[in-house]
This record gives C-alpha cells, sequence and structure tokens, in this order.
C-alpha cells in the first residue's frame, strides 16, 4: 500500500496542542523526581519546560499557540482559545491542522462540568463495504491518496458547536487571526518545507501542486506564505457560520474538486454533517480522575483499559526496565485486542464500554499476564467478534481545560486540495477495517465493527485527555498524534507523572514503547531501551522493533504557581502562555 504509515516514526510527527491559565487555590502538585534515561538516549532529561502563570497554549506550531495564548489575554475562555488555535493550524501547520477533516473535544470546565465533542469525518452517502477492493478482492491504495479516500469534513461543525456552548466568543472573533495569517501571509520555516518537500509527489498529483511548489520549487524556509483561497473560505465561515462552509460557494468548490478527481462526497453529504455531543470516558488511575474521548475514537477506552490493568500492580515497575516494558506490551496488546475487534461507532454498532472500563475486567486480563513470558497475540484472539494529525490543550486562568485533537489521517491527507478553497482534505476513509481482517496504514488488524457504511464514522485512536489530581483540580492536558501510537504514547506521559513523578518535560523526553496486538511486536524508539533490557525482552518472547520516533504530544502540566507546557521534543511546534 502507498504512503504506509506502518512506520510509526513517520506518523509520530504529527501536531498536537495545549493551553492552561492557573488557579490560585489547586492543590499541591506531589514533588518531582530526577528522570534516567539509557545511556544511548538522544533527549537527555532536566531540560526546561515553557512556565506561564496564568495560561499556556503547546502546540505542533508557535504561531497557532500565541493565537489561543492572544484570545486568553483578551478575555476569551479555554474553548475559545482552542477553537481559534485549531482555526490558526489549518492555516500554519497545513500538514494537520484542518478544516477539511475531523477531530474530537474533550473539556473540562471550571465548575466540575465535563464534554465531549465528536466531530470525526463520516462515510459519504454513496460509499460501500468494498469500494476500496480491486476485481481480485485485493486492497488498493484508494483509501489512502486521492478523492476516494476523503471522508466528509467534520473540523468546521464540530469547532463551532463547542464554541457555542462552551465558549464565550464568537466564531467571527475567534477566526479573524487566522483569517490574518491567511491573507497577509506568514513566514515559512523549516519544518513546514521539509513536510513539503517529503510530499511533494502525492500533493503533486492534485490541484495544490501549483500552490506549494510554485515553478517546481517547494516554498522557501524565511518565505512569506499567502493563502488567498483559503482566506476566502474562512471568512464565508465567518460570515455565515458552518453554513458558509457545509453550503453555498464553499461546498460547491468542494464538490467541484471530488468530481475532478472521481471523489464521492455531494452537496448532500456536507449538508447533513453533525457533530456528535458525547459523554467523556471518566475513569480513575492511582486516584487520579482521567477525562477521555469515548467512540467514534477508540483512545478513552483503549487507554482507560490499559491503565486499569496497569493499576492492578500495587508498585510500577521501575522506569525503564525489562518489566516496565513488558507489563505496558502485554496491558497495550490486550486492550488493543479489544479495541480492534469490539470497537465502532456507537450508531452502528453496540460498544461494551463499561466491561471494558471496569476494574473488574482489567484483573480478570492481569490474571492472564505472566511477568516472565510474552503471550502472542494469536493465542489471545481466540474469541474474535463479529501521520498526520495535530493535538493542543488549553487551560485558562478560570481553570477551564481543552484538549483537542484533529487530523487529515496522513501528512496533507489524501493530498487532494481544493481548488478554490484552498484546502487539504483527509483520507480518514482509510481508518475503516476496508477489508476486515487486513491491516489498514497503521498495521491494525480491525473488524467487522469498523467496516465501511454510508454514514459511519470510522474508528480512532486520537485520545485527547485531561487528568484531574485525587482533588480533582485539572492537573495535565495531554493528547497526541501518530495513529494508534497516540494511546500508547499518551498513556506513557500520564504514567511518568504519575508513577514516576517526572517533571513534564521529561515525562515528554522520556523513551516511548508500544504494542497494538498486530503486529505482534514491541516497538521501541532507538536508544530508548538498554541492551540489557532488550536481550532480556527478546529472551521473554517479544519480537523487538526499532524505530526513530513514537508520537508526536502536546502537554500542559500545573505547577507551583502555574503551568507548565512542553511541544512534542521530537517535533516542532511550541507552548506560548503569559
Ligand atoms: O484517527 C486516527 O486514529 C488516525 N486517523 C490518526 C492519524 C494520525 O495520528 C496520523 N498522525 N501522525
Amino acid at each position: 500500500m502507498k504512503r504506509s504509515h506502518l512506520a510509526l516514526g513517520i506518523i509520530a510527527i504529527a501536531a498536537c496542542r495545549s493551553a492552561v491559565i492557573a488557579t490560585s487555590a489547586a492543590p499541591e502538585i506531589a514533588p518531582r523526581v530526577a528522570a534516567h534515561f539509557p545511556a544511548g538516549w538522544h533527549l537527555p532529561s532536566g531540560a526546561q519546560a515553557s512556565f506561564a502563570e496564568h495560561a499556556i497554549v503547546s502546540s505542533n506550531d508557535s504561531i497557532a499557540s500565541r493565537v489561543g495564548r492572544d484570545i486568553i489575554r483578551r478575555g476569551g475562555n479555554a474553548v475559545d482559545a482552542a477553537v481559534a488555535t485549531g482555526f490558526a493550524l489549518a492555516v500554519t501547520y497545513p500538514i494537520a491542522g484542518n478544516i477539511g477533516g475531523g477531530g474530537f473535544m474533550v473539556i473540562r470546565m471550571a465548575d466540575g462540568r465535563s464534554a465531549a465533542i465528536d466531530y470525526r469525518e463520516v462515510a459519504p452517502l454513496a460509499a460501500s463495504r468494498d469500494m476500496y477492493l480491486d476485481a481480485k478482492g485485493d486492497l488498493t491504495d484508494k483509501s489512502v491518496i486521492g478523492h476516494l479516500a476523503v471522508g466528509v469534513p467534520g473540523a468546521v461543525a464540530g469547532m463551532n458547536e463547542a464554541l457555542k456552548k462552551y465558549g464565550t466568543m464568537s466564531l467571527r472573533d475567534v477566526i479573524a487571526p487566522a483569517i490574518e495569517l491567511a491573507e497577509k501571509g506568514f513566514v515559512v520555516d523549516s519544518s513546514l518545507s521539509r513536510g513539503l518537500t517529503r510530499y511533494q509527489k502525492d500533493i503533486g498529483k492534485f490541484s495544490g501542486g501549483s500552490k506549494f511548489f510554485p515553478n517546481g520549487q517547494v516554498i522557501a524556509p524565511g518565505s512569506r506564505f499567502v493563502q488567498s483561497e483559503l482566506a476566502w473560505t474562512l471568512k464565508q465561515i465567518a460570515e455565515r457560520g458552518p453554513d458558509g462552509f457545509y453550503r453555498g460557494p464553499v461546498a460547491d468548490t468542494l464538490v467541484a474538486e471530488m468530481k475532478r478527481g472521481g471523489g464521492i462526497i455531494t452537496l448532500a453529504d456536507l449538508a447533513r454533517y453533525k457533530p456528535e455531543w458525547r459523554k467523556p470516558v471518566l475513569g480513575t488511575y492511582r486516584g487520579h480522575t482521567i477525562v477521555a474521548m469515548p467512540p467514534a475514537s477508540s483512545g478513552g477506552i483503549t487507554m482507560m483499559e490499559t491503565l486499569n490493568i496497569l493499576e492492578t500492580y500495587d508498585t510500577p515497575a521501575p522506569y525503564g526496565s525489562t518489566l516496565w516494558a513488558h507489563r505496558l506490551a502485554e496491558s497495550y496488546q490486550r486492550s488493543f485486542l479489544d479495541r480492534n475487534n469490539k470497537l465502532g461507532d456507537p450508531a452502528f454498532v453496540a460498544v461494551p464500554q463499561d466491561e471494558l472500563t471496569s476494574k473488574a475486567y482489567a484483573r480478570q486480563l492481569r490474571a492472564k499476564i505472566d511477568d516472565r513470558v510474552h503471550s502472542p497475540t494469536s493465542t489471545l484472539v481466540a474469541k474474535r467478534e463479529g501521520t498526520h494529525t495535530t493535538h493542543y490543550s488549553v487551560v485558562d486562568a478560570q481553570g477551564n481545560a481543552v484538549a483537542t485533537t484533529t487530523t487529515l489521517n496522513n501528512s496533507y491527507g489524501s493530498a487532494v486540495w481544493v481548488r478554490g478553497g484552498g484546502f487539504f482534505l483527509n483520507d480518514e476513509m482509510d481508518d475503516f477495517a476496508a477489508k476486515p481482517g487486513s491491516p489498514n496504514m497503521f498495521g491494525l488488524v480491525q473488524g467487522e465493527q469498523n467496516a465501511i457504511v454510508p454514514g459511519k464514522r470510522m474508528l480512532s485512536a486520537m485520545t485527547p485527555t485531561i487528568v484531574l489530581d485525587p482533588k480533582g483540580s485539572v492537573l495535565l492536558v495531554v493528547g497526541g498524534a501518530g495513529g494508534p501510537t497516540i494511546i500508547t504514547g499518551t498513556s506513557q506521559v500520564i504514567l511518568n507523572v504519575i508513577d514516576y513523578r517526572m517533571s513534564l518535560a521529561d515525562a515528554m523526553r522520556a523513551p516511548r514503547v508500544h504494542h497494538q496486538s498486530l503486529p505482534d511486536s514491541l516497538t521501541f524508539e532507538r536508544g530508548g531501551l538498554s541492551q540489557p533490557v532488550l536481550d532480556s525482552l527478546r529472551a521473554m518472547g517479544h519480537q523487538l522493533r526499532p524505530i526513530g520516533s513514537l508520537v508526536n504530544i502536546n502537554a500542559i502540566m500545573r505547577v507551583k504557581g502555574g503551568w507548565e507546557g512542553v511541544s512534542e521534543p521530537r517535533a516542532s511546534g511550541g507552548a506560548v502562555g503569559y
């Protein structure tokens, strides 16, 4: 399959954001403990985070973080800032920031209300179960690149809905900075230029070629990049709300683009798109409360199932040890097995959420984990049923917190850029099981519950999460990009903070591991596990798979006197506060 993201390292360089403001009455944070990483690890511990007394936004693009921070400074709350940041990312971070994709937002208001909004893309009405199979029944690359890969975008409707219910500012006000950035341009950095160079061949096949590669050359770092088509689209949204995107001239450009390349999204698909408010997954881990995203994302359930298994061990295994990596792998392996076989869009399949997130179920799973030997996935499957993303988190001075993850799926999505509209479209259709039982771009082997049906949401792994301390105050706002590695990476940052009492900077720089049941391998960041640990894991039956980097996380943590923000040390970005 083309553009495979089996190389999780590539996926990992996606985006995430966060913003926070301090609350003076917040309880003390347990003291942090210095972290020690293996000698060969390239991100030494002891780095500094960005500190802000009042508010901070952590994302993959510092211009967009600044936009969010400024909105809070002007009196907006965390939701206003999150939406402003989201629209700014659509301009300055086109690899993943988007209006042509979808996402999930978890909100925790200072008054104790928690909410989750699902603005995941849906399969177009003309989609069909086998639309990505060739005459022989084999998978094609059409779920990954080109017009047929596109799900009906949810980003504009979702951000607007979140703003309406929990924000304080108008859509026009929060979208204004993005319009200005598109209209006046911004200075291209080497990260944007590098990303475009990497995907030049794919983007060049469609309408975006002349925009991003004038005269065949990638827009150079240091040059000013103006996007007048995108400014026009954003103004339509500012003036008419979601109708400015889903009906009328912008919708017409999107549908015209579909027709240009054999896509199937129609005006009717756009007109019927609706975001869904969901009840967040609420769980506990060693006295902390976890507020996370339910389906159509698998993120909250899968992470909670894993944390519940790990909580059954009275004492966490020493960080970086063989036992640490082994227990993580065995726990992830079991919760991903459930994820891949039991989760899907709740409007189409019954999701056993209560069972999967119960402590009793975790104890049953834990009983079958042997601390001495790996259980091959093939022995667990008996009862089979049935990169590019960006996360940002926000907390404001009142103590409202927002964790948002949004994606086009691949870097630049389907690579299809809407001529006249000025934005990339997702390739989210690949998150369905295009052929149940066969791996998708991320190597996820998923079942019938995630098969393609018109109007259905494809299962996601996005894991925007808010962690409350034992007294109920916001402690962490976290989430990431990287397909299935989002779940493992996000949970490891949480574990590093709670179990190993690392500073946020260390928790983010700490080496990560990943297991997703199939392929049955323990993926680790090169240099992140010591040789003796690797040797003993191999002896226990783990198939070890080194990779450059795993997951792209942006997080915020409450500290004494304010907040710390850290954007992914393995990628570009910035945490900006005041
Ligand atoms: O929703 C999902 O799980 C995927 N579409 C996320 C893709 C992703 O994170 C790619 N990023 N680097």
